[in-house]
This record gives C-alpha cells, structure tokens and sequence, in this order.
C-alpha cells in the first residue's frame, strides 16, 4: 500500500489557512498571506522539509482559487461546500464548543441543544471528516501531523483509523473547559469530541491549567487518558519580528496620528483585541469610566485607547457585542469629554501598524479578558512600548502563568478592582514601570512561535 501514500513529512491542519484569496474587478485573484505563530512557526522548519499545510476554503475568493488551481507551494485549500463549513465553523466550532471553552453562555437561555443542532453537528463531522481524508492522502508513512483547535477535534481519531502509521499531534489555542462546563454538551457529542482527541499521540495546551482541565474531562468523561500524553507549550510573543516591524515608517506615521488624537502630554491606557465575546471589552471601559468618576485627577491626564477589530460578524451575539462597545465607549465620552479631550480613542477598523504605534505609545496596557487561551497582546505590549509599560491583566488568560509576577493582577469581573488597578498602573513610578516591562518582555519572549513549533514536533517524533 505504500504507493498510495503522499509525499509530506509535516503536516499542519487548521480552519484558517496562512494564505487568502480576494477576486478583483477584472477577475484576477489577490493573494494575502496571514502572520500569527503557526505562519512563523512553520517558517522555521525549512522549504525543504516537505511540509504541507491543508486548510479550509473560507471565502468565496478562496473556493475560486481551488477551482482555478490556483496555490500556494505547500498550501492545500480544501473547498469544503459553504453551507456545511458554515455550520461546522459558526454553527458548531464559534457558537458551541468556543462557548463551552470561554464559559461565555448566559446558562438560564442557553445552549439549546435541539434539532438544529444535530444537524449542524452532523457538517461538523463531514468537515471533519474532508480534513482528515485531505491527510491520509497526502501524509507519508510515518510522517507528523499537527491538527490546530477547536474545529478539528474529530480530525486525530478519523485520520488514526485512515492511517495508524501516522504520528497525530492536536494543538488547542483555547482553554479547556472543566468537567462541570463540559458536561453540558449532550453526552454523546462530549463522547465524541474527546475521542477525536484522544486519537492524538500527543495533546497539546498553552498553559498546565488547560491541560489539567483536560484530562480531567477524559478521566471523567472517556475513561483516561489512554496512550494518549499532554504537553504544556506556552507560545511566546516574536521578539525579533516584533521589533523590526514595528520601527517600519508606517507606524512611525501611525504614532504621530495617534499622539495629535491623544493631545499632549497625556498617558494611554491601550487595550487591542478582536471584538470578542470573551475579551471583556465592555467592563474595561466600565471600570475606566470608574477610575473618571473616582479619581478626577485623571480627567484630562489619560486616554483609553481602544482597539476592537470586527471578529466572527457572521454571528449576531458579535454585532450586538461590537454595537454595546461602540456604545458605552460614546456614553463616556459625551459624560466627560471636554473640547479639547477625548476620553475614549475607539477605532473598528483593523489595521496592524496602528496597533504596533499604541503599542509603542501605551503607558498602561489593559488585558481584561473573561478567559483566553493565551492572549499574545499581553506578551507583546511590554516588547514593543518605547518606555515600558505598566500591564494590567486578567488572572484568567493564558498569559497570567507567565506574567502574573510583574503584572498588575485583576479579577475580569470586579470593575472596582479594575478601576484600582488601572489608578495603579498609571501611578506606578517611571523607574519600576521599566523595570517591570523588561522582565515581561523577557518571560514573554521565552518561547518564540519557531522554537514553540519545534518544540511540539520533536515532542510528537521522541
Ligand atoms: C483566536 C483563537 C484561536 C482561533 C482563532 C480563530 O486566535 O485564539 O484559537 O483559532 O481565534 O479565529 P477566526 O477568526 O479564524 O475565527
């Protein structure tokens, strides 16, 4: 059988692919290649390493280019039917099992898990499915595999039974709900998500609390563990990128934009995020509006620099949460303003050498989030500002295992706490702020996204 066999070495899978596509008036299309850790990551192993990355068609752009044939060299864009992606990846992977993880239901209403979910559930399993078919064909003997995330959870028990030759890693970016959240999925469905898993040779998490809250679920849910290990890689912020890419000329013109916004002599407090459920956007302008109403000597001192860049629109909890941001960011600005202050600098629109110039200008970084995997702008905040920055952040993201000690540690739901801790930060003396944003950047920068991808495949290989 071993000619029927593909030619790849490494494989990645992910939903998102390092490369999109747009079709142009005159019908050409456009490539646009992403960044991120796995980009980097992958990057790091080499041209020559047969490496081969199958992701999902997303866009109507993307589903013309495989029809043309159009790719890039170690790219293979599966064009999965819309119909059944958009119930796999809104249905499914956005509004059920990224719910479930972040805990972000509003339990008395929801989930319901009625017949529309058991059909949506089954173009889960077809979308995985096409994933796992896409590489057993293309995987050589013996060759590594690394599936990504919440949406290929059935991908390493498929492909084992296609291809018991394989070694099957999966990588989760998110955290891992504890068995009191997780037992909310139908039972069935939690039996399979954490079979799929377990068909893995090796799991992997970015912090020791995810890992833990999984096998905590396997034990009590799929009878252990089984063969199956865990490893904990705690992906790092890229120092080296980072730095260079953030002195190009754009952002230096970014800067100067956002500093006339700002006005003179004024600190920042930057949060960056995707407007996302979990990131708990409204209750940080909640508690910035406390720091206002209780520390009036910041009034005309500080500007809350909000980045929220649309996320997920197809899904209408996501456009009422982006509307509520947008609204109480105008609630505190017609409340405080002056002619010559803003309190709230908010902007929707993605564009990332604006975010590396808040970066660079922020005195105080706000990372508040409900629950997140990891949340890289904590890492990368204290990499690039100028001065150094003070970092305010949520005992429950990722990134607190690494960065708790010099951060300023908050409780996401306790606005009061929030606005304390946002008085302290910005009261913190220049000389400790340095200090303190140098040993961030130093724990943040511990594990690079190359050496973080390494890492999992010498772990997935030994
Ligand atoms: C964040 C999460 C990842 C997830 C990704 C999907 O980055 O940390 O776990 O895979 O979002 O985003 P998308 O825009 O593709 O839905």
């Amino acid at each position: 059988m071993a000619s029927t066999y593909g030619a790849a070495q490494v494989l990645v899978a992910s939903n998102r692919g390092p490369v999109s596509y747009a079709v142009g008036e005159d019908g050409s299309l456009n490539a646009k290649r992403g960044g991120g850790g796995l980009v980097s990551g992958l990057s790091a192993i080499g041209s020559d390493a047969d490496a081969l990355w199958v992701c999902s068609a997303l866009s109507d752009g993307d589903r013309e280019a495989v029809r043309r044939g159009v790719g890039e060299d170690g790219v293979r864009m599966l064009d999965i039917p819309a119909d059944v992606h958009a119930d796999a990846y809104n249905g499914i992977a956005n509004s059920v099992l990224w719910f479930v993880h972040h805990m972000i239901y509003q339990t008395p209403l929801e989930p319901v898990f009625d017949a529309e979910f058991r059909r949506q559930w089954a173009s889960y399993e077809t979308y995985n499915r096409a994933f796992a078919e896409a590489l057993a064909e293309e995987a050589a003997q013996g060759a590594a595999v690394v599936v990504q995330d919440y949406h290929l959870t059935l991908v390493p028990g498929m492909l084992r039974e296609l291809r018991p030759d394989l070694r099957i890693g999966h990588f989760s970016h998110t955290p891992w709900a504890p068995p009191e959240y997780f037992r909310m999925l139908p039972d069935d469905v939690a039996g399979q998500v954490l079979r799929g898993m377990l068909g893995a040779d090796r799991l992997g998490f970015l912090t020791q609390r995810w890992a833990d809250a999984f096998t905590a679920c396997a034990e009590q849910f799929a009878g252990g563990l089984g063969g199956t290990r865990i490893g904990v890689h705690g992906l790092g912020a890229d120092a080296d990128f980072l730095r260079k890419r953030s002195h190009e000329q754009d952002v230096e013109e970014r800067m100067a934009a956002l500093r006339e916004e700002i006005g003179e002599g004024r600190r920042t407090i930057v949060r960056v995020d995707r407007t996302e459920l979990s990131k708990n956007i409204v209750r940080g302008l909640l508690a910035y509006r406390r720091l206002l109403e209780t520390h009036a000597e910041w009034r005309e001192r500080v500007v809350h620099v909000a980045f929220a860049y649309p996320s997920r629109q197809d899904l209408a909890v996501y456009r009422e949460y982006t509307a509520e941001v947008r609204r109480v960011a105008e609630e505190i600005n017609a409340e405080f303003g002056t002619p010559g202050w803003t309190p709230v600098v908010l902007n929707l629109k993605d564009d990332f050498a604006r975010s590396l110039a808040a970066y660079r200008l922020a005195d105080v970084a706000l990372v508040n989030p409900i629950r997140d995997g990891m949340n890289l702008v904590a890492k990368e905040v204290p990499v690039v500002s100028d001065a150094g920055c003070a970092l305010v952040l949520s005992r429950e993201a990722g990134a607190f295992e690494e960065l708790a000690e010099d951060a300023i540690t908050v409780n996401p739901y306790d606005i009061t706490g929030t606005a304390t801790a946002l008085h302290e930060a910005l009261s913190m003396r220049p000389e400790e702020r340095a200090e303190r944003s140098k040993r961030l950047a130093a724990a943040a920068t511990a594990l690079p996204p190359a050496q973080w991808f390494l890492d999992q495949l010498d772990a997935l290989r030994g």
